[in-house]
């Protein structure tokens, strides 16, 4: 497990009533260096910081070319106290700044910081909209916290890059200390089940197989508490769970469905989540290019286990009911193959158009199955299909649900997290494209609208349950090299998924 940077709000002692405001830097705890915010034709935003602190940034500012526009910065250093740097970081214009941009300013000055191996770090967040409130100090903190993160374990020592991220001071805008030491109390929990989230996704398929899910979740139901079922193949067979056998099948590693539950109180909840191991799309092969990609085909169900850990370290007041569905789909001798008509958990018989659409089949069972147990809500989240990516690209998941109420509920909690969710249809057409020649249904409809017939797919495993919905998040599950310098599994849904289960706790 990675580690977090720890978080204090240091303002209170610089500020306020008995507040040492003006007071030497020698009153500050040290760091190596002070991130002060400058916008567009302003001074930097140093307010809250004591007067020696604040005339060096302004001296920073003043340099010739330095006007506080975007990536610009100015850096100074200081002779005497506990910090001997400081940095001015350019914000634009004051009217442009939203949570995305401030989030996109925090992330280019973390990475700047991983790469000089700084350990502590002072930020003077300005005062603006997107810093004030609950939910901007969240994402703020939580951004922070997670400044350290790297996927690095396969490396050797020399070849790590210098992150020494250890601690932050938040100084946060004038009269936003409470809410800042109120976020403080969650943002560890969240963070955790990101963090959670983006090892196991970023764990390669030859490690991250089936049965190391599986092993994963018993450590994770250890810790937490939580209860924990798996259904190994026998007992797939036994309930005729015939989509998760058919995906399962062509792997040295069988299929299987883990449940977790936990909590004694409040609304049912279930989430379930695609754990494909490795998708190499079976006898319906995929391409050789970014193949190594598939190994991220696993995240919605590491999602569903970052929720769950979260969740319960924050002790939220729901009935979890967690559902994971693991298997590897794989050309082989005993693989399915396209033509074969399988069964799956509610009965409904699928023909197999093409072995690559096999995400839906796994998740038909685990659907059924947690509809069968009964829920107040149902979400389940996968990187179901490349259409959604051409839709989206990496910048949000697809929302389909049929109930207006919970994707208003579901997109109000994406906004408060910062990730983004976008409401794409799920009209009966799509559901009509899904019907099967000789079964029920079919697996792979025609060549348009490919997440919405993923999605109508789905809803037949749902029955009359209507309060269920399916995230698309096969494009920001994971950001490509060319995208961003921090490349990998994001941990895209633990933040929002948390954000709607504290909603509905409340
Ligand atoms: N795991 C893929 C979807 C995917 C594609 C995720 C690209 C991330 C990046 C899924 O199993 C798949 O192969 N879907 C097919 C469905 C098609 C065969 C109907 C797709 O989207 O092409
Ligand atoms: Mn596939
Ligand atoms: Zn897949």
């Amino acid at each position: 497990m990675n580690r977090l940077v720890d978080l204090d709000v240091v303002s209170g002692a610089m500020r306020g009533a008995e507040g040492l405001e003006g007071a030497p830097p020698a009153e500050l705890p040290p760091a190596e260096v002070v991130i002060v915010g400058c916008f567009e034709g302003e001074e930097p935003a140093a307010e809250g910081l004591p007067e020696e602190l604040a005339r060096a940034a302004a001296r920073c500012a003043a340099r010739p070319g330095f006007e506080g526009r975007e990536k610009q910065r100015a850096d100074g250093s200081l002779d005497d106290g506990p910090i001997t740097a400081l940095s001015v970081h350019g914000l634009g214009a004051r009217d442009a700044l939203d949570g995305r941009s401030l989030a996109a300013w925090l992330e280019r000055i973390l990475e700047g910081l991983r790469i000089d191996g700084i350990g502590r770090v002072l930020w003077v967040l300005p005062d603006a909209v997107a810093t004030r409130g609950a939910a901007a100090a969240e994402r703020i903190c939580r951004r922070l916290t997670l400044g350290a993160y790297r996927f690095d374990r396969y490396k050797g020592e020399s070849a790590r890059a210098p992150v020494r991220l250890g601690w932050m001071g938040l100084v946060p805008p004038a009269g936003e200390e409470s809410t800042y030491r109120e976020a403080l109390a969650t943002v560890a929990p969240v963070a955790e089940g990101v963090t959670f989230t983006r090892d196991l996704a970023n764990t390669p398929a030859n490690v991250a197989d089936p049965a190391w899910m599986e092993q994963q979740a018993r450590t994770l139901a250890t810790e937490l508490g939580m209860e924990i079922t798996v259904l190994d193949r026998p007992q797939l067979e036994e309930r005729g769970m015939g989509g998760l056998l058919a995906v399962g099948q062509g792997s040295a590693v069988p299929p299987r469905l883990v449940r977790l539950t936990w909590g004694t109180e409040g609304p049912t909840v279930a989430l379930v989540g695609k754990g494909v191991t490795f998708d190499t799309g079976g006898i319906s092969i995929k391409p050789a290019a970014r193949l190594d990609e598939m190994k991220y085909d696993k995240t919605g169900a590491c999602t569903v286990l970052g929720v769950a850990r979260s969740v319960v370290r924050l002790g939220l007041p729901i009935r979890l009911r967690a559902y994971v569905a693991l298997a590897e789909n794989m050309p082989d001798g005993a693989a399915y193959r396209p033509g074969d008509i399988i069964r799956c958990y509610n009965g409904k018989s699928v023909e197999i158009m093409n072995t690559d659409a096999e995400g839906r089949l796994i998740l038909a069972d685990a659907l059924a199955l947690a509809v069968e147990d009964g829920c107040d809500a149902l979400v389940e989240l996968s990187t179901l299909t490349g259409a959604c990516v051409v839709a989206l690209g990496h910048h949000g998941a697809g929302l389909f649900t049929p109930d207006d109420e919970l994707a208003r509920d579901l997109l109000a909690a994406a906004e408060e997290a910062g990730e983004r969710l976008w409401r794409l249809p799920l009209w009966d057409e799509f559901v009509e494209e899904m019907q099967g020649t000789h079964a029920d249904l079919k697996n792979s409809g025609g060549r348009w609208g490919g997440a919405s017939t993923a999605a109508a797919f789905l809803s037949q495993f749902i029955g009359e349950h209507r309060r269920w919905a399916h995230l698309d998040i096969a494009g920001p599950a994971q950001i490509p090299k060319e995208q961003d310098g921090s490349q990998g599994a994001t941990g895209y849904g633990v933040s929002l998924l948390v954000r709607w289960l504290r909603r509905i706790a409340a």
